[in-house]
């Protein structure tokens, strides 16, 4: 006990020594005043529509108000995290007062990442005249301003009030207007380890050389993924930029072109690489074979250096160097991959992906030394073997594995388990029956093969548990028998493919027991009776279509006031059709072709992007690509809040990109091929003249135009057939969308809700 006592009063003695006016209170001090009133100024600026902030207008003690943590002794605030709020619970809005949290000496972890900021003030600048007198710095050693997707930067020399920091995070806040980034950031940031920067639209100009050296020489990571660097970064500045400790190089999605040259790790001169264990240079327009050097960074785990077009050979000789791998992506490209069949790998990978490679005709015998294989994607690989017993025992202890179009043979068995969480054999040529799966496979798609027989008993009654399984496609196969009934054993599925088939009698109710189906594709079978008022229950249903089949009855009122996409072509329907079309709020796509014999001419999007557009709240995807729209982009496309693809490119669209928290997240390829559109992603700017001379009249004009072209073009599309995009489930970063492409290149845009898949 008298310990305790004394402790408590070298606190207090230190607290009032250290601050000045730190009060104990509860067993800690009190906020310091300046550091209250810098917080407050601060507060000034936020917008705050979820009411998070409320602590800090009525808690006295700033060190208690959300996200403040003030060091125990000082009673001086050390931290402000408001960010990562989850659910919309604080998502922040207005300004980011950085003058007044520069107030706070103390302060060095900054964290406001994932609220939807749109402004940021900073101090002024000491012009150069006075540069020798002394200027305020921040102690600020973590600052993450990351995803608030509204915010611009225009130039970083604010950068020089934080000196110390050595942890930045701007990930998706736009720094596109400052065309000497890098050399502004290792200027005035000597002591940076961490730099992640991606997805900030980035320029080229920033990584010339002829900026002179870039001097990091602490920097551990580095992350200028998804930019638009649009230059050959395996210049020398970038080997000169490579500091002894970096670990962590991600350079994928940026644009860059040209050759990795041989000489590219001049490691007694230049930078030192022998710590990287991560190199990610994927998605980019880089050609030529990789430097022998490459094949020495021994301590790499994981290497992405796919959708190049990277060339020459590969052998073990190369894979042999790199004995900590774990994760290889090398997907999409030309190399000449050479592989002994007895070659045993220095690694044991946990991920693979090297779809779209010339590996093919024979399975890689060396896969079968990969005991910790976890995600495994050889799709488009030019596979052609017998899939025997070897084959499925290594398969099944992969728990993702996507084999799509290769022409594996063999005949599977109704006993044959399959136990993995996703497996994708879409298009192959086995054949036999319909394999058992596990209650705990997730995905499974051995759509476009060979395989026959019933579906029913092999599906029900050897699910024993209730199924975890979401996507199931077996489609074009020559499956026959009912209609499988046992729909209450899996109601986890949410995408269902058994069109291309030979199945007969009804839908049974227990459809109705899918709550979670967002997809069902029934087409060409010989299905019939009528369409189960069960379906009623699955309210996630977006995609429906029952075309080619046998069915009868009315087409029910109840299907068409769902947002839904319908094709009920060639069927034995009768009635008429309640059609809602025109309510673009609720839209439904029908595809009643043969129904009505419709003779519609080839036709394109014409008129201007109607001002209601905003309305479609859920609209996630909207592709209207290839056509004439005119006139600006409407100010209530930035309300689509959760819009997740955007395509306007090839248009004659004019004017600002209006500003929103996804407008400017787009690629620039959203909006490529309009030459009068500015402002950014594109890099043209704005100019100030405007045109305004468009009479609201005008505008309704064209917007009917463009609902009523949009109507007839959707009848064109729909009568020639369509596509989806986006079919697999092997997610590929911001492809939480899907969306419908026409034959004859006109697009439309659909109401999609698609949710999470895998
Ligand atoms: C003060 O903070 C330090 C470091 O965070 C911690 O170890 C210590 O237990 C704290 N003391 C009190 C009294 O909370
Ligand atoms: C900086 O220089 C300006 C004139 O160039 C002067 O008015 C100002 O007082 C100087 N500031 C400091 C802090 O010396
Ligand atoms: C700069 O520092 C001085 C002395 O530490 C202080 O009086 C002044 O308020 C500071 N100015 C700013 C803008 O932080
Ligand atoms: C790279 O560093 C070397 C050695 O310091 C120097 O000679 C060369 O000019 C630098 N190149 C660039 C582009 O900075
Ligand atoms: C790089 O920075 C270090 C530490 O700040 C310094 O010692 C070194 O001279 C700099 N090198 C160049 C070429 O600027
Ligand atoms: C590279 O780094 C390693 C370990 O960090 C060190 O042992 C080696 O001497 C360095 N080489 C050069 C040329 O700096
Ligand atoms: C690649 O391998 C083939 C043999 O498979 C050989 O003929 C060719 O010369 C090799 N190319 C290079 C650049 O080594
Ligand atoms: C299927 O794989 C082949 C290579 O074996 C490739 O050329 C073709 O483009 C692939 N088709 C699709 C639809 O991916
Ligand atoms: C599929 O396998 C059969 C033999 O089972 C063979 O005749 C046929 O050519 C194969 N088709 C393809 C596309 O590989
Ligand atoms: C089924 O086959 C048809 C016709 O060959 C093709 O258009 C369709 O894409 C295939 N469906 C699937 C899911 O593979
Ligand atoms: C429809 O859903 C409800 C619960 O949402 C369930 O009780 C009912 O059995 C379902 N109907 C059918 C036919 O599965
Ligand atoms: C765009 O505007 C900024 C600032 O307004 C200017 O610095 C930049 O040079 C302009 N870029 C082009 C391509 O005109």
């Amino acid at each position: 006990m008298p310990i305790i006592i004394i402790v408590v009063v070298i606190f207090m003695l230190n607290s009032h020594r250290v601050t000045g006016q730190g009060i104990l209170k509860q067993n800690h001090v009190l906020c310091h005043d300046k550091d209250r009133n810098a917080l407050s100024a601060f507060r000034q600026g936020i917008e705050d529509p979820h009411k998070s902030l409320s602590s800090w207008s009525t808690e006295q003690d700033c060190c208690n108000w959300l996200g403040v943590e003030c060091n125990n002794i000082t009673g001086r605030v050390t931290m402000l995290e408001l960010s990562s709020c989850s659910e919309f619970k604080c998502f922040l809005g207005g300004e980011i007062d950085m003058a007044s949290l520069f107030e706070l000496e103390f302060l060095n972890h900054l964290y406001l990442s994932f609220n939807d900021f749109t402004t940021i003030r900073f101090p002024p600048l000491q012009t150069s005249q006075n540069s020798s007198s002394p200027t305020n710095s921040s102690s600020l050693v973590y600052l993450d301003l990351a995803y608030n997707y509204n915010l611009h930067m225009d130039d970083l020399r604010w950068l020089s009030h934080v000196p110390s920091l050595e942890y930045l995070r701007l990930d998706g806040v736009s720094i596109i207007h400052e065309t000497i980034w890098l050399q502004q950031i290792s200027m005035f940031l000597p002591s940076l380890l961490e730099l992640h920067l991606s997805n900030c639209f980035l320029v080229g100009t920033g990584i010339n050389p002829s900026l002179g050296r870039v001097n990091f020489t602490s920097l551990t990571v580095l992350d200028l993924s998804y930019n638009f660097l649009d230059s050959e970064i395996f210049d020398e500045w970038f080997f000169n930029l490579s500091s002894s400790t970096i670990s962590y190089i991600d350079l994928s999605f940026s644009h860059l072109r040209g050759q990795i040259p041989q000489t590219m790790m001049h490691f007694q001169t230049l930078g030192n690489l022998s710590s990287l264990t991560l190199l990610a240079v994927g998605k980019n327009q880089l050609s030529g074979s990789l430097p022998r050097e490459f094949w020495k960074l021994s301590t790499l785990e994981y290497l992405s250096i796919g959708y190049n077009s990277f060339s020459g050979n590969l052998s073990e000789q190369n894979f042999n160097g790199l004995p900590n791998l774990q994760i290889l992506m090398v997907e999409a490209t030309a190399f000449n991959f050479q592989f002994g069949v007895s070659w045993k790998p220095p690694f044991q990978l946990q991920e693979l992906r090297m779809p779209n490679c010339k590996i093919g005709p024979k399975f890689p015998s060396w896969l079968h030394t990969q005991a910790s294989l976890f995600y495994l994607d050889m799709s488009s690989s030019g596979l052609s073997f017998y899939a025997n017993q070897d084959f499925w025992l290594f398969v099944q202890g992969v728990n993702s594995a996507n084999f799509y179009n290769n022409s594996i043979t063999g005949e599977i068995s109704a006993s044959q388990w399959i136990l993995n969480g996703a497996i994708n054999l879409k298009v192959n040529n086995l054949t036999g029956e319909l394999p058992r799966l596990s209650p705990h496979v997730l995905f499974f798609s051995i759509a476009d093969n060979n395989l026959s027989g019933p579906i029913s008993p092999n599906l029900c009654d050897n699910m024993v548990n209730e199924s975890e399984l979401i996507h199931l496609d077996l489609s074009n196969n020559t499956f026959s028998g009912e209609f499988p009934d046992c729909w209450s054993l899996f109601k986890s599925l949410s995408h269902l493919s058994l069109g291309g088939n030979k199945l007969t009698g009804k839908i049974p109710d227990s459809i109705g027991s899918l709550t979670e189906l967002q997809t069902l594709r029934l087409h060409n079978n010989n299905l019939s009776g009528n369409v189960p008022p069960s379906l009623k229950n699955c309210t996630q249903l977006w995609f429906l279509d029952l075309g080619y089949n046998e069915f009868s009855g009315n087409i029910p009122t109840w299907i068409t006031q769902l947002n839904m996409i319908l094709l009920l072509r060639s069927n034995k329907f009768s009635g008429s059709i309640p059609l809602q079309i025109c309510e673009l709020s609720s839209l439904i796509v029908l595809d009643l072709a043969d129904f009505l014999a419709l003779n519609l001419s080839h036709n394109h999007l014409k008129g201007v992007i109607p001002s209601d557009i905003g309305h479609m709240r859920f609209l996630e995807s909207l592709d209207l690509s290839n056509n004439q729209l005119s006139g600006e982009i409407p100010q209530s496309l930035s309300n689509l809040s959760f819009l997740g693809y955007l395509n306007l490119s090839y248009n004659d669209s004019k004017g600002m990109i209006p500003l929103s928290t996804q407008l400017q997240s787009f690629d620039l390829s959203s909006y490529m091929g309009n030459p009068e559109l500015c402002g950014a992603p594109l890099l043209k700017n704005c100019t100030q003249e405007k045109d305004h001379n468009d009479s609201q009249q005008n505008e309704d004009r064209d917007s009917d135009e463009f609902r009523t072209s949009f109507l007839i073009g959707m009848g064109v599309g729909f009568a020639s057939g369509f596509w989806v995009v986006c079919s697999t489930i092997f997610f590929i970063r911001r492809c939480r969308h899907a969306y419908f492409r026409m034959l004859d290149n006109l697009y439309v845009f659909v109401v999609l809700k698609m949710n999470r898949i895998l």
